[in-house]
C-alpha cells in the first residue's frame, strides 16, 4: 500500500489501483490541523459521508468503491475509492448567510460574484441557495479564496461549470431537506467533484459531514447572532477564544472541548441517519 498524500485531516494511499481515503481523527481549523485529535472523529464521518453518498446515489454518480473492503487497520474509517481527476475548485451550497460569506458580503454586497439583497445579517436565511466556488489551495498557510462563476467557468470550461453547479445546488437541497427534517439545518456545505477514467463528472471527498458543512440546530435558529453549532464552528470559535492568531502551530484541544466536540459529531451522525452511534 502506497501512501500517496497526507491531507489535512485524511491521507490517501493507492491501493490495487484503487484510492483508500483514510479519515483520521485529526481537526483543522483555518486550514491547520490542530495537536489533539478527537477519538472516533474519523469514523463517524466515513460512516456520515458513506450514508450520503448512498442516499444521494441518483442525484449524482459518487467515488466510493466500497467501504468495507478496506485493510483491517483503518476498518470504518476508510473508503475504497475511485481516482478521480480533481475539479481544483471547492463547490460551495450556501442556504444562509455566515462565515466568510457574511464577510465578503459586508465588504461587497455579493458573495462569490452572486449578488444579495442589502440587510441581510449573520444567519440569515437565503431567498433561494446559491453557487459560491472557491479556488482549492493546498500549499500550506495559503487559504482558499472565492472565485466568481464566470472565472471559473473560463478555466474549466462554461458546460462542467454549469454542470457543477446545478449538481452542487442538487445536492445542497436534497440534504437539506433531509436534515431539516431531523431539526438540522444545513447553513452552507462544501463538495469536491472530479473526472473518472470513463470522464464521468463524480462527486469525491466527504459529502455533508461536519467538517464540510455548517450545521445548525433548527429549533435554536436566531438570525443576527452566531448560530449554535454541531459542527467544526464549535473548535473554530473556541480556537478564536484563546486568543490563537490561526498560524501554525494550532493549540492543544482541552479535554472538556474534545469531548463536546465529539458529541456534537455523534449527534449529528444520529439525527441525520436515523441510527444510533454503536460505541
Ligand atoms: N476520489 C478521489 N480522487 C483523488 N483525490 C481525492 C478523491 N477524493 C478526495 N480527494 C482528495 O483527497 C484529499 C483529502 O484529504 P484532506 O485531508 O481533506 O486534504 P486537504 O488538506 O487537501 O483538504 C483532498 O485533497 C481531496 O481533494
Ligand atoms: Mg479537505
Amino acid at each position: 500500500m502506497k501512501h500517496v498524500h497526507a491531507g489535512k485531516v485524511r491521507d490517501l494511499y493507492e491501493l490495487d489501483g484503487d484510492l483508500l481515503l483514510v479519515a483520521s481523527d485529526r481537526v483543522s481549523v483555518y486550514d491547520v490541523s490542530l495537536p489533539t485529535p478527537v477519538p472516533d472523529k474519523g469514523i463517524l464521518l466515513t460512516q456520515l459521508s458513506v450514508w450520503w453518498f448512498d442516499r444521494l446515489r441518483e442525484v449524482v454518480p459518487n467515488h466510493v468503491l466500497s467501504a468495507t473492503d478496506v485493510p483491517a487497520e483503518f476498518a470504518g474509517r476508510a473508503i475504497r475509492c475511485k481516482p478521480l481527476e480533481m475539479v481544483p475548485f471547492e463547490c460551495i451550497a450556501r442556504g444562509y448567510l455566515t462565515g466568510s460569506g457574511l464577510k465578503e458580503y459586508e465588504r461587497t454586497g455579493s458573495v462569490s460574484g452572486v449578488a444579495l439583497p442589502p440587510g441581510l445579517v449573520n444567519g440569515d436565511k437565503l431567498p433561494e441557495p446559491i453557487f459560491t466556488p472557491t479556488t482549492k489551495v493546498s500549499e500550506a498557510g495559503e487559504h482558499d479564496a472565492p472565485i466568481t462563476f464566470d472565472a471559473m467557468a473560463a478555466q474549466v470550461g462554461r458546460d462542467t461549470a454549469e454542470r457543477l453547479r446545478d449538481l452542487t445546488l442538487a445536492i445542497y437541497t436534497e440534504g437539506a431537506a433531509h436534515a431539516a427534517k431531523n431539526g438540522i439545518l444545513v447553513a452552507d456545505t462544501k463538495l469536491e467533484f472530479g473526472f473518472a477514467a470513463d470522464g464521468a463528472l463524480t462527486l469525491g471527498d466527504e459529502v455533508l459531514t461536519s467538517d464540510s458543512s455548517r450545521f445548525w440546530p433548527a429549533g435554536e435558529w436566531q438570525p443576527g447572532r452566531q448560530q449554535h453549532a454541531f459542527d467544526k464552528q464549535f473548535v473554530r470559535d473556541w480556537s478564536v477564544s484563546t486568543g490563537w492568531d490561526k498560524t501554525p502551530p494550532g493549540p492543544e484541544i482541552p479535554a472538556e472541548i474534545v469531548e463536546a466536540t465529539r458529541e456534537r459529531y455523534q449527534r449529528v451522525y444520529e439525527l441525520i441517519t436515523g441510527e444510533k452511534w454503536r460505541s
